[in-house]
């Protein structure tokens, strides 16, 4: 038997007894007299003495010791003259009679200690090492908690969880494909799937009626610290449900994880549709653990000889509570934030109520203090409050307020990743205009339905911006964490969403005929939702990064650094591949 213990489970209660422990050395400390160990493994850290005096033959052994050695030491549990209390087992430690080198090892590249001199990088590069720390391995063992506890949850209520193919059709509605060559198909190429969306369909009308899978999901899309080009989805489906349905069980799930990881417990989750979460928060994923709601003013500031605001579709601000102090330094850092390419405004207007009731503001030129008041009224705000303005076209000038909302609530300390606050922002548009390619596209995907009362729009096409869809995404802390929706199951009306997305008959039928030939044969209405499962992780650990949560992930340039993927093939593998690679 190679240990009768673990390096985190013996305290006080275990003294007088023989052990026997494995683990890596974390570090050792010559005292002369004594040399102490500290055996580290998943579980815990343990010290080891050695005695000078008592056994010289194994201190000395114990002094040759290097860091991360793997080592098995057997020995009696003893009680510790000085205690450390940081530490489960920092009562006791063990006196060591005897030990065997099980390997060496190398001086590791960055210190495997809770903080790590290692920079991002190279702990990459050495991820097993990093695996070895204790935050990157609480992150694991919260991620397997949490899939426990969807296993458990979903398979109580009939769920079934059903694997689907990872070599599928290549389809080209959403994200890029990764594709694979065919071998046995010279020129045909395989797709990893983006989502189950198709086969948990399938299943539907197969009657499976519940299912559920945590997938893995591949998108060639550029990555973000929230998006990875392979992460893994809570993917379900159920037949004979309406929204509600789908809304309640769902819910549920996300309540039971926040009961058992976090002892929180919640009401109902607020809802907003698409509309209103874009109108009071510019996103379809609002952080709403704070206020600052969107307050337009158009009406209220046009008039007056202010070129920018007379010329805007729309005029809308926010209040930051007890800012007019800001400096000018403040406001200019704010100026230029929200002048950045990434947000891409203009510039931002701002308006000081001081605490005495008297206003200063960057356009004092055109609006006197009682046209300034009219804008505090209207915007509910109080002396001692500051508010930023942005303007230009409706749409664009909300994105650009959300983003400049975010930072204020990041600078005044609002988002605390210990709080949460989730949400479902309902009623999203069926269809998105892509001014690029001059065509309209699925919001969600093409198998989602309109609202019912809103489908004769379909014949509409100035009317199809309009139509909105029985699609819903589970919002939390201003991330995205999961999204689905109503399905078509119809097939005429499935064949008229492919037309409205311009697709011909042959192509739809070319792309999607196994799903449409399958609809023919009794799909049952069905619906369905996939959480994103390293968002979901991310979150409950309260970190942004969705890497610390995925124990081999890709760098922001999609590359394994460890094994350093992706790389150029052998030519023979790529001759029998039938490929020719020609890079520039
Ligand atoms: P959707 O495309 O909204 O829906 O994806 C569902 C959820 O997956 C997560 N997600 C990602 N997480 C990490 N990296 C990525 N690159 C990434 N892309 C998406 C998000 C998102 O909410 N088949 C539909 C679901 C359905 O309709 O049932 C789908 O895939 O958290």
């Amino acid at each position: 038997m190679y240990r009768t213990n673990t390096c985190g489970e013996l305290n006080i209660s275990n003294v007088g007894q023989e052990v026997t422990l494995c683990g890596w050395v974390q570090r050792s400390r010559d005292l002369g007299g004594m040399t102490f160990v500290d055996l580290r493994d998943r579980y815990g850290l343990t010290q080891l003495a050695f005695n000078m005096e008592t056994n010289a033959d194994l201190c000395q052994q114990a002094r040759k010791l290097g860091r991360e050695y793997v080592v098995q030491a057997t020995g009696k549990v003893i009680e510790r003259s000085s205690k450390n209390t940081k530490i489960a087992t920092g009562e006791i430690e063990i006196e060591v009679t005897s030990l065997a080198v099980l390997n060496e090892a190398q001086t590791p590249p960055f210190t495997i200690e809770d903080v790590s001199d290692g920079g991002d990088d190279l702990r990459m590069r050495y991820r097993y090492l990093d695996i070895r720390r204790n935050p990157v391995r609480r992150n694991l063992e919260l991620r397997h908690r949490m899939a426990m506890l969807v296993r458990n949850y979903l398979s109580d209520r009939d769920f079934l969880e059903i694997e689907t193919p990872m070599l599928i059709k290549s389809t080209p509605e959403g994200a890029r494909d990764f594709v694979v060559p065919s071998r046995m198909n010279p020129g045909e190429f395989y797709a990893l799937p983006q989502s189950p969306q198709q086969y948990k369909q399938l299943l539907m009308v197969a009657g499976m009626d519940r299912y559920f899978q945590i997938v893995r999901c591949f998108r060639d899309e550029d990555l973000r610290a929230d998006r990875q080009p392979e992460f893994t989805q809570i993917d379900c489906e159920m037949s004979f449900v309406e929204q509600e349905d789908v809304l309640q069980m769902f819910e549920g799930l996300a309540k039971h994880l926040f009961r058992e990881m976090k002892g929180l417990e919640f009401d109902q989750f607020p809802r907003l549709t698409w509309h209103d979460a874009m109108r009071r928060y510019g996103s379809d994923k609002p952080d709403i653990r704070f206020g600052m709601e969107f307050k337009e003013v158009t009406n209220v500031v046009k008039g007056r000889g202010f070129g920018l605001f007379d010329s805007a579709e729309l005029v809308v601000g926010i209040v930051a509570e007890g800012c007019a102090d800001y400096t000018r330094k403040q406001l200019d850092a704010l100026t230029d934030f929200v002048k950045r390419p990434q947000v891409g405004a203009g510039g931002m207007v701002y308006i000081k109520y001081n605490s005495d009731g008297s206003f200063k503001s960057s356009v004092d030129k055109f609006y006197d203090a009682q046209s300034l008041k009219a804008v505090a009224d209207a915007m509910g705000a109080h002396p001692g409050d500051l508010m930023l303005l942005l303007c230009g076209p409706a749409m664009k000038t909300r994105v650009q307020l959300c983003a400049l909302r975010l930072e204020m609530g990041n600078q005044l300390g609002l988002r605390n990743p210990q709080q949460f606050a989730p949400l479902w922002v309902i009623d999203f548009p069926l269809l998105e205009w892509d001014d690029e390619t001059q065509r309209y596209y699925a919001m969600h995907h093409p198998f989602t339905a309109p609202k019912p009362e809103d489908e004769a729009l379909l014949d509409d096409p100035s009317r199809w911006g309009d139509i909105r869809a029985n699609a819903y995404d589970i919002v939390m802390n201003g991330v995205e964490v999961g999204g689905g929706s109503i399905r078509i199951h119809d097939s005429v009306l499935q064949n008229k969403m492919f037309h409205t997305l311009g697709f011909t008959d042959e192509k739809a039928y070319e792309q999607f005929g196994f799903l449409m030939d399958a609809f023919k044969f009794g799909a049952p209405p069905h619906a369905g939702l996939a959480f994103g499962f390293d968002r979901l992780c991310s979150l409950f650990g309260g970190a942004d990064s969705i890497r610390d949560f995925i124990a081999f992930p890709k760098n922001n340039a999609g590359r394994d650094v460890m094994s350093g993927s992706p790389s150029p093939i052998a030519q023979d593998q790529l001759d029998e591949l039938q490929i020719k690679v020609d890079v520039k």
